[in-house]
């Protein structure tokens, strides 16, 4: 990219300050059009369960399509809306993406997670990520609610990839405690007050948009993993990167577990996160009132 310095003279920007740019954009835009609006914690609402924003418990302040902000990726998946949404839960101004945008729609790890870094340039710290995922963990049913204690990334690049931003965080950072323990309990007792049990495990993510062979599934549970996504982790890597606090929460659509295997399609995993939103409305604001 060229860009002119002060004595009129072209200059290479690198690409760590070209996306530093386009990030702070970004966040400019989100900032001028959010005014008085303050967003405290960033929640990411992922497939079928973007209608959240549609329960009672927010209030919604203010919409901005995707398509409308400079240097943002538009989520081409049917199903995902492709929108900020301010709102509050309860007195908690929110900023909530209806949508997410994945590395195998064919966007860069770069700019995943760019609307990520634009929060954090906003001021918020905390983050909270939802997602839709396949049952791998042999107890697991479609419907469950699972706390993502840790996650395995390894066969995916990094988010991370390529020249550090050193303004947002440190070139090798440490991943031991990635999702905020102190959130567990908070989480434990909301399930529960829905009658539901809490359940936890590993999010193992896969580039996708293909699901699971029965083989890759069997590889998983053998690595650690409890369930299986095409999400989620891009995100939260930057999100320790800057140092921001994470909650993440998997809802079971479909199981790999042998004998129980079944063909799964797109609109059955919306179907089944769609049908648990009322129970995740009351879980969401628990969480949020107390990250
Ligand atoms: N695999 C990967 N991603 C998913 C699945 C799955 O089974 N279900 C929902 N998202």
């Amino acid at each position: 990219m060229q860009a002119v310095d002060k004595t009129g003279v072209e200059i290479i920007m690198n690409n760590a300050i070209r996306e530093y740019s386009l990030i702070k954009e970004m966040a400019d835009y989100l900032k001028e059009k959010a005014g008085d609006f303050v967003p405290y914690v960033l929640a990411i609402l992922g497939s079928g369960l973007g209608n959240y924003v549609k329960s009672e418990s927010v209030r919604i302040a203010e919409e901005i399509a995707y398509s409308e902000i400079p240097g943002m990726p538009v989520s081409t998946v049917h199903g995902h809306a492709g929108k900020f949404v301010l709102g509050y839960v309860g007195e908690i101004p929110v900023l909530f993406m209806q949508g997410r945008i994945h590395l195998y729609e064919g966007y860069s790890e770069q700019e995943v997670v760019r609307p990520i870094r634009a929060a954090k340039l906003m001021g918020v710290n905390k983050l909270i990520l939802t997602n839709a995922a396949g049952g791998v963990n042999l107890s697991f049913k479609p419907g469950d609610f699972m706390f993502i204690t840790d996650h395995i990334s390894s066969f995916v690049s990094s988010s991370l990839r390529g020249e550090n931003i050193d303004r947002l965080g440190t070139r090798f950072p440490d991943m031991t405690e990635v999702y905020s323990v102190r959130m567990k309990e908070v989480y434990d007792k909301a399930v529960s007050q829905i009658g539901a049990e809490p359940k936890m495990g590993v999010y193992l993510q896969t580039p996708g948009p293909q699901y699971e062979t029965p083989a890759e599934i069997r590889m998983m549970r053998n690595l650690g993993a409890d369930a299986v996504g095409m999400s989620t982790v891009p995100e939260v890597i930057v999100a320790v990167h800057a140092n921001m606090r994470v909650f993440g929460m998997s809802i079971i659509t479909d199981l790999g577990v042998e004998g129980k295997i079944v063909e799964v399609t797109h609109e059955e995993v919306q179907q089944v996160a769609n049908s648990v939103q009322p129970k995740m409305a009351l879980i969401m604001r628990e969480l949020i009132s107390t990250l």
